[in-house]
């Protein structure tokens, strides 16, 4: 079969979903994966075919886009702070927000002095996204990163070893108070950071069909009567494992911000900073513990 072909059915059962730049897209990615070839051959090489065994995994794919599922979730993997990531149902598919997160905390630490490392935990790390992009980026620190979901733990590990990083992982629900002796450690951290579920149910029709269908509602969803109850728990959590002065950043919802900064200042966090993103809301908060 032409690639031509394929490309024009992509196009007539797709277009009125995504629109044409979002297929043309979509096609690009899945040829590349499972047919390494160029976006430039596919887009000019009209006398391009490819096989039906080539043909099976993109037939596929087709029918996924169809259901709504994430290209993400499709290929397996996407990039996020110019690193590749392997993800799966049971992580979220990391944002470009919390890229903005992660180059918060890299910004405030440009150079280590001294021999001391920095340690930090990332609270929800899913994906293992912002743990391993910290890992990667600031020298000489060294990285624990926790989740309630052993599956998620599980894409996360693989993930540290596709970007040769070294995380420590622990599954802990930081919810209850009694599994939090699992993420201690014999130092305190200097920093700890958490991008934790935020979104309330009231929220909900303001999502988008395909991540409400396919994304981990564990990672999602919080009660409507009980939206900082994430924040609660892992502020109390940092009062007492950060260090003196140590650092505790958020990624939040974009509503709750200054219920958030009242929320550090109840625990005595000092130098509070909402941060608004690249669209101008309030998405990010750092604090000093005591
Ligand atoms: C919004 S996602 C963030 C994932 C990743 N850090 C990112 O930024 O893409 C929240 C994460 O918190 C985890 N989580 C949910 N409830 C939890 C709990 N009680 N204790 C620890 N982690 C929890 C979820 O499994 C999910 O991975």
């Amino acid at each position: 079969m032409l690639v031509n072909e394929l490309k024009a059915i992509f196009h007539k059962e797709l277009d009125t979903i995504y629109g044409i730049d979002e297929v043309f897209s979509f096609f690009f990615m899945l040829t590349e994966a499972y047919c390494n070839m160029s976006r430039l051959d596919v887009a000019l090489d009209t006398a391009l075919s490819i096989t039906k065994e080539e043909q099976d995994p993109l037939f596929k794919a087709l029918e996924a886009l169809k259901r709504n599922t994430p290209i993400q979730y499709i290929l397996g993997e996407t990039e996020f702070y110019g690193l590749p990531f392997a993800v799966n149902e049971n992580t979220l598919i990391p944002r470009p927000e919390t890229e903005e997160l992660v180059q918060l905390i890299i910004d405030a630490h440009p150079k280590q002095s001294g021999t001391d490392k920095i340690s930090i935990l990332d609270i929800g790390t899913g994906s293992g996204c912002i743990a391993i992009s910290l890992a990667k980026n600031i020298k000489d620190s060294a990285v624990c990163a926790l989740d309630v979901s052993a599956k998620a733990i599980k894409k996360a590990k693989e993930n540290a070893v596709l970007n040769a990083v070294n995380i420590d992982f622990v599954e802990v629900d930081i919810l209850d108070e009694s599994t939090w002796g699992l993420a201690t450690r014999v130092s305190k951290f200097d920093i700890i950071v958490s991008n934790p579920p935020y979104v309330r149910h009231l929220e909900k029709q303001q999502m988008q069909a395909n991540v409400l269908d396919n994304e981990p509602h564990l990672a999602l969803f919080v009660e409507d009567n009980d939206p900082l109850v994430f924040y609660n728990a892992i502020t109390k959590f940092a009062v007492t494992n950060l260090k003196p002065k140590g650092e505790l950043y958020f990624e939040i919802n974009e509503y709750l911000g200054q219920e958030m900064i009242t929320l550090l200042e109840t625990y005595g966090f000092s130098n509070i900073k909402l941060v608004q993103d690249m669209f101008g809301k309030d998405r990010m908060i750092s604090g000093l513990n005591k």
